[in-house]
């Protein structure tokens, strides 16, 4: 008797809640959740960043970034097969650049033998299909670590736009499909596309690190290229404070004009609003690049067993997707394709 009674309580509860809605029913099994599922992860969505170092055979791991290594021209060349069987779009190089290549002005930048240069025309060789994308910035150079020439503790902006011009014409010339500025300095875009024109190289594209914050979440990825012990200062005078918003709108509109084929929102998680934003705005290709930080937060609570790594990495892509990018760069780019593969 006391279970009929129960029963009827929770009926008459049922009643009370009145409910012809009931948001849960297209929840209750996997089928219907695939079926109502509105953004999915895709392996055409994958830009993977790979660091070079100079040699042969050698592969060195970066502490700050478990899982993530340093690869001499041969293994990068290796790796850009395994992305091409696994079906990512492009890869994107930085270069860990020997201390003693390292000046002032970043000369190394301007070698056409450098270590990037050599990178892009070996896979260019061995894997022709697969995009290449080469940042253009001067911090992987410079015995300072700025982005920039420095003059006094000061960036120079238009000297240093000359500079990024001929940085940006040697990785054409090397094959690089896409020149990515990461600098923030003003005017890059229109000066890397008129240069660009002028050489010939119509066809190549230009991603905009357009909103690229001046963020703590950079500080593993300048551990991989070797600059976080010669950073001097910080780089709050060219990339963007935290605090803005409208400001990334202003960033975007102006790398747009100046030529830019897409634009980019760096770091990627802690600003998922301003993705939106400019993709709802500008409704041009726009991409987010989970960065070393980002990465390196999600591995070592993973690696402490504090939370399941996989889920968290699919999760975190996913987020991108919902937010409105259209790509994103991501350092789990060949483990999330193996996953996709299995289907998420
Ligand atoms: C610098 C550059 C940075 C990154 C890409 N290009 C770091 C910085 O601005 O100091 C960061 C990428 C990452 O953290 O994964 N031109």
């Amino acid at each position: 008797p006391l279970a009929v009674e129960t029963a009827q309580a929770e009926t008459r509860r049922f009643e009370a809640l009145g409910l012809t809605r009931r948001p849960r029913r297209n929840r209750k099994a996997e089928w219907s959740r695939r079926l109502v599922r509105e953004y999915g992860l895709s392996v055409d969505d994958l830009i993977w960043p790979l660091f070079v170092i100079e040699g042969q055979g050698r592969r060195e791991p970066i502490a700050s970034m478990p899982g993530v290594e340093r690869l001499s021209v041969d293994e990068i060349v290796r790796e850009a097969e395994r992305a091409a069987r696994l079906g990512i779009p492009a890869i994107s190089f930085f270069p860990y650049t020997e201390p003693s290549l390292r000046d002032p002005t970043g000369s190394e930048s301007l070698n056409r033998e450098n270590l990037v240069c050599r990178a892009v025309r070996a896979v260019k060789r061995a894997v022709p299909e697969i995009g290449v994308m080469t940042d253009v910035a001067l911090d992987p150079y410079t015995s300072h670590g700025h982005d920039g020439l420095l003059s006094d503790g000061a960036i120079l902006n238009d000297e240093t736009v000359a500079l990024l011009v001929e940085q940006s014409l040697i990785q054409a010339e090397a094959g690089s499909d896409i020149i990515a500025p990461s600098d923030m300095m003003d005017g890059r875009v229109g000066a890397i596309r008129v240069g660009l024109d002028r050489a010939g190289f119509r066809d190549v594209q230009i991603m905009a690190y357009a909103a690229k914050y001046a963020s703590a979440f950079y500080g593993p990825f300048r551990d991989a290229i070797g600059t976080s012990a010669a950073l001097v200062g910080d780089k709050r005078t060219y990339q963007m404070d935290p605090g803005n918003s409208a400001e990334a709108l202003r960033e975007v509109a102006l790398d747009i004009e100046e030529g830019a084929d897409s634009v980019m929102v760096k770091p990627g998680l802690p600003y998922l609003d301003i993705i939106r934003r400019v993709k709802d705005e500008f409704g041009v290709p726009t991409f987010a690049y989970q960065v070393s930080g980002e990465y390196a937060m999600i591995e070592a609570a993973a690696r402490n067993g504090w939370l399941d790594g996989d889920r968290a990495m699919v999760e975190s892509l996913l987020a991108f997707k919902r937010a409105g990018a259209d790509g994103v760069l991501t350092y789990y780019a060949p483990r999330v394709a193996e996953r996709l593969r299995g289907a998420v």
